[in-house]
This record gives C-alpha cells, structure tokens and sequence, in this order.
C-alpha cells in the first residue's frame, strides 16, 4: 500500500521534473508511444529540446545516446536544442533506441525507439549445382519486421514432397532450409522456389535452378602432399650428407 502511494509520488514528481525541465523530442514522422514507425532508406528526424525554464540556465548542453552509445555532435547542435537525423534508416536501427537529457543532469531522459518494417530479402534466381549422392541444401534468408507469417518450399511448380524426396525442412526464424541428404539426379534436379509470406508486404520469393552432376572421385590430396614433402625431405639430407663427405675428401 505505502509502496504503491510512494511509487505514484515518485512518478508524479518525475512527471513534475519532465514538465519543470521540459526536456521534450518532436520527432518526424510522429511517434506513437515512444515508438517511430519506419521503413529502410527513409529518413527520421529528431529534435530534443529544453523547455523555456531551462532554456536560460547555463549548462542547457544536450546529449544523445543512441542505445547506449553517444552521438557525436557538432557544437551548436547542442545548446537548448538539438537535433539528430537518421538518413538513409537500415536494418541495423530496428529497436534503435535514441535518447536526449541534459549534460549536467541525466535524471530525467526522455526517449523513442525506431520500428523499422521491412519485407524478407527474397528475389532473384540462384544455379546449384550439387553432385550424386551428395548432400543438397538450400537456404533463404527470411527474416522480416513484421516476421514472416509462413514459408513454403515448391519443386517442378508443386509443394515439395518432403517423404518422397527424402527431404528435411528446418526454420529457425532467420532462415529456412531445404535439405537433401542424398542428391538424386531424377528425384532432386528442378526447379524449386522458397515463398515467405509477410503479412505487411505480401510473398516474397526465391528461385533456385537445381542441377545434379555424376559423382567424381576425391583425389586424396593432402596425403598426397604430405608424401611427397617426406620423399623430398629425406632426399634433400642424403645429399647434405654426402656434401659434407666429399667436402672432407677436397680437403
Ligand atoms: C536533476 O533534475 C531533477 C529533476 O528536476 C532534480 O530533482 C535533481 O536535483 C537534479 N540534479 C542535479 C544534480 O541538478
Ligand atoms: C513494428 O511495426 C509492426 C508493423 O506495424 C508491428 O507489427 C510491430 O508490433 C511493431 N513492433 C514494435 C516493437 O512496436
Ligand atoms: C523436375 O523437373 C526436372 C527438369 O525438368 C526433371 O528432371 C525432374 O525429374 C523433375 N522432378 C520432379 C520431382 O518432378
């Protein structure tokens, strides 16, 4: 009971301080709930400033951090108001958090967060090409903001017959995988697509044209190297040694 009446009096007072110290950030576009909704390449503004009460003291110097990390600013981006511009937005500040307070007092912090949406990076057509019996995977990158609401693999146009192909399909949130333990000329070459279906920007998909070549025989090449590396080794002490017996006899 006295917990909660001294925790709404300290949030009340740091509301007060907020209003007192007017530390505000107008942002653009606007944020709702502390949160920027964005997009790759856009541009995002931010302005933090001291309200007219602070505004005549002398330490009004403002600082940034994005995340936990300062921004460097140029020195008049710093008196009373400042603003920092996040142009082009990449997919690195997703879940950026900026946030502004006064140098000399960083009680009271005000900040925004930047929820960047973007569709899966799928496009395009790739060849593999994969031996008999060897190991066939493939794989698309689909992570998105929203997440993806599913993903489907086709082959030859129909929905890969995962018993029949003897095929495995995993998803870890970031990427799918199609698996193959066997290649199998008849059964895997084809065509086969990854479709990922974002519920903010629709399907998405990849290509890739599968073909399956005859099996060659590793040559052993290490061994190999290694052998003859000892062969020319014991040569090259066989003639050290005899050097050093036909030196004795010129002598
Ligand atoms: C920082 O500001 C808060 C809120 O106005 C105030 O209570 C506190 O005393 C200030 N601290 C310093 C070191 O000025
Ligand atoms: C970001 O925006 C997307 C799409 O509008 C929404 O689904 C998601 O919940 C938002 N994430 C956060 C952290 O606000
Ligand atoms: C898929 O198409 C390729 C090339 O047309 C063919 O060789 C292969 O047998 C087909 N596979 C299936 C499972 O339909």
């Amino acid at each position: 009971m006295t917990t909660t009446f001294r925790t709404a009096l300290l949030l009340l007072l740091l509301c007060c301080a907020t209003q007192i110290l007017g530390i505000s950030i107008q942002t653009t576009p606007d944020a709702d709930g502390g949160v920027i909704a964005t997009e790759l390449d856009k541009t995002v503004s931010l302005v933090c400033a001291l309200g007219a009460s602070s505004e005549t003291e002398d330490d009004n110097e403002l600082v940034w951090l994005r995340n936990s990390a300062l921004v460097s600013l140029v020195e008049e981006n710093k008196k009373g108001r400042s603003s920092v511009c996040v142009s082009p937005v990449i997919y690195d500040d997703n879940d950026a958090t900026f946030t502004c307070y006064q140098r000399t007092n960083d009680t009271v912090r005000m900040s925004v967060t930047l929820n960047v949406t973007y569709p899966p990076q799928l496009s395009g057509a790739e060849d593999v090409v994969v031996e008999e019996e060897a190991e066939l995977v493939l794989q698309c990158n689909i992570q998105a903001n929203p997440p993806v609401s599913s993903v489907s693999w086709t082959h030859n146009g129909t929905a890969v017959d995962l018993l029949a192909g003897g095929f495995s399909v995993t998803n870890d949130g970031f990427t799918s995988q199609l698996r193959s333990r066997f290649g199998e000329r008849g059964l895997h070459e084809g065509t086969y697509s990854c479709t990922a279906v974002s519920p903010k920007y629709g399907s998405h998909s990849k290509v890739f044209h599968v073909s399956v070549t005859d099996k060659t025989i590793k040559f052993p090449l290490m061994p190999m190297i290694a052998g003859i590396v000892v062969v020319c080794l014991t040569a090259l002490l066989a003639i050290v040694a005899r050097w050093k017996k036909i030196a004795k006899c010129c002598k």
